[in-house]
């Protein structure tokens, strides 16, 4: 067992597996611009608004002190890419759902969340959107394919390098 300060807090461990799973599910679930029209994927709107609500109180959660230092046996190099892998899911899952939100607001698509209404943050248009359905969709793989890298890495880490790094984000 890694000591306390060597592991991420309870708080950020729980945003960061609760993130994890609806990211997966907001893409699982995630339609094409006129199929959003025609049947508004809520779950897709529901999923993607909890994941930048909950990137924010997970980098309040960081700033108050929720990330441990770096494992020490990684050299500044590998630090630094960690650091910047770090930044670009951050940076995604920020303009993923912020993407998404003008998207669905172009599309005129009302924002219900079981009643929870969502006011749109762009003005409505007929026919097509512009780029930024597509660059929403890039986005969104792009995340995913990121993710999946970064959950190789942490595995060679933990099993190739024994560095204890699963650990370090482990709820158990
Ligand atoms: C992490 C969160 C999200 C991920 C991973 C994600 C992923 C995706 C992907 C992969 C597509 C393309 C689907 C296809 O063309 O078959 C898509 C489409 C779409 N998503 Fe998201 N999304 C997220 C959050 C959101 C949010 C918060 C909203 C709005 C409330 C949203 C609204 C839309 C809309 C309107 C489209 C259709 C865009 C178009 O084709 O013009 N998404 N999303
Ligand atoms: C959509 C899926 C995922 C996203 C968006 C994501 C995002 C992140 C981010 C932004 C951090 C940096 C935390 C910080 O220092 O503030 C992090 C750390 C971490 N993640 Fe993920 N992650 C995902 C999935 C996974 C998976 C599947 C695994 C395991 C196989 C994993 C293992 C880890 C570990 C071990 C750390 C701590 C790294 C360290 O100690 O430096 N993540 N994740």
């Amino acid at each position: 067992m890694l000591p306390k300060n060597a592991r991420y807090s309870n708080t950020m461990i729980a945003i960061h597996w609760f993130t994890a799973v609806l990211v997966v599910v907001a893409y699982l679930v995630s339609e094409g611009g006129r199929h959003v029209r025609a049947n508004p994927p809520v779950l897709h709107f529901a999923c993607g608004f909890a994941v930048l609500v909950l990137v924010f109180a997970r980098l309040i959660a960081r700033a108050a002190g929720g990330a441990p230092p770096p494992v020490a046996s990684v050299g500044p190099a590998l630090a630094r890419a960690a650091k910047l892998g770090h930044a670009a899911l951050y940076l995604l899952l920020i303009a993923v759902p912020l993407t998404g939100w003008y998207a669905v607001s172009r599309l005129g698509v009302p924002i219900d969340l079981w009643g929870l209404r969502i006011p749109a943050i762009a003005a409505a248009v007929h026919g097509r959107i512009g780029p930024i359905g597509e660059i929403h969709q890039i986005g969104g793989n792009a995340i995913l394919i990121l993710a999946g890298l970064h959950a190789a890495v942490g595995v060679w880490h933990q099993f190739a390098r024994r560095d204890h790094t699963l650990e370090r984000m482990s709820p158990f």
